[in-house]
């Protein structure tokens, strides 16, 4: 009952504005706060919120912020030994700037993030390891490694093809569930608008299909998620909650499944959980700090 995580890490600077800047524009800021973020590094946090076993691979700078992150990883219950502390090169950074309706951009320079290579990935024994989880925040060579390991060894690979990337297309056949939101499902599919209806994005969705066993899961939103297989597809309507911050909120979907189906779950109990997880994240402010525990996930899918 384990989940593996190779990821990103990073220092989120997130200023609240009442409303996102134009290009152009400069808009004052209502305040500024630091977190734990990275997508590798957020869904790692979710993951062991859920009480499961699980460990990050990834890199930080040997800078101000690196060791700090790993500390706070370390104390959300992540095993971190796997994360690499390079000298000479900053930690990951993300820019963040969150509106009063809870939309947000983000611009992420990768520092530290951007060197985690297929060397780093091999070097490091997966036996044991039920669930693989990546993302696109480190470089796909070392992702790969790491999925072709995992078929040697039986593990279940689930990649989160976010933020999109035309290279990222080329992990697909290596990986049993793909998770994507819309506009990365979008992307991959190339198609010129959005799929909403779960016909149309189930269509879309089997375009990314490499293999008749593989699962396409789409994040919709507040609209909820949508599991699609070669015969068929489900929908997990959203939950409504009100958003302060979204930021993360696809993080501890995708942690939060892959702790589920880790301790056994069946699909659709791990979306529903899962589901549930992101709705409460988004109901806190921070990307790592808003990732919810087990407990309060079953209180809330109980009520
Ligand atoms: O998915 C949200 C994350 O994306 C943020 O925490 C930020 O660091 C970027 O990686």
């Amino acid at each position: 009952m384990t989940v593996f995580v190779l990821g990103s890490i990073n220092l989120d600077a997130v200023a609240r504005v009442d409303d996102l800047p134009r290009p152009g524009e400069t808009v004052a800021g209502t305040s500024l706060s630091l977190f734990l973020g990275g997508k590798g590094a957020n869904q790692a946090v979710a993951a062991a919120r859920m009480g499961v076993a699980t460990r990050l691979m990834g890199a930080v700078g040997a800078d101000d912020n690196g060791p700090g992150l790993k500390a706070k990883l370390a104390g959300y219950g992540v095993q971190v030994a796997d994360v690499a502390e390079l000298e000479g090169v900053p930690t990951g950074q993300a820019h963040v700037w969150v509106a009063d309706n809870a939309e947000n951009m983000i611009v992420v320079t990768a520092g530290a993030n951007a060197l985690v290579t297929p060397q780093q990935v091999t070097a490091t024994p997966i036996e044991g390891q039920r669930v693989l989880l990546c993302q696109l925040e480190t470089p796909p060579t070392a992702i790969e490694a790491l999925f072709r390991l995992g078929a040697a060894k039986g593990a279940l690979r689930i990649l989160n093809a976010a933020p999109a990337l035309p290279q990222g297309a080329a992990l697909f056949p290596l990986t049993d569930i793909l998770i994507v939101n819309q506009t990365e499902l979008a992307s991959y599919a190339k198609l010129d608008r959005e799929p909403v209806r779960l016909e149309e994005v189930s269509v879309a969705a089997r375009k990314l299909m490499s293999r008749p066993d593989q699962i396409i899961i789409v994040t919709l939103g507040a609209a909820g998620v949508a599991a699609v297989r070669r015969d068929e597809a489900f929908l997990i309507e959203g939950r409504k909650v009100k958003a302060i911050d979204t930021v993360g909120a696809g993080d501890c979907f995708c942690g939060a499944l892959a702790a589920a189906l880790a301790s056994g779950m069946d699909l659709r109990e791990a979306v529903e959980l899962a589901n549930a997880a992101a709705a409460l994240s988004v109901q806190k402010a921070g990307a790592a700090p808003s990732m919810p525990s087990r407990r309060e996930v079953e209180v809330f899918l109980e009520g």
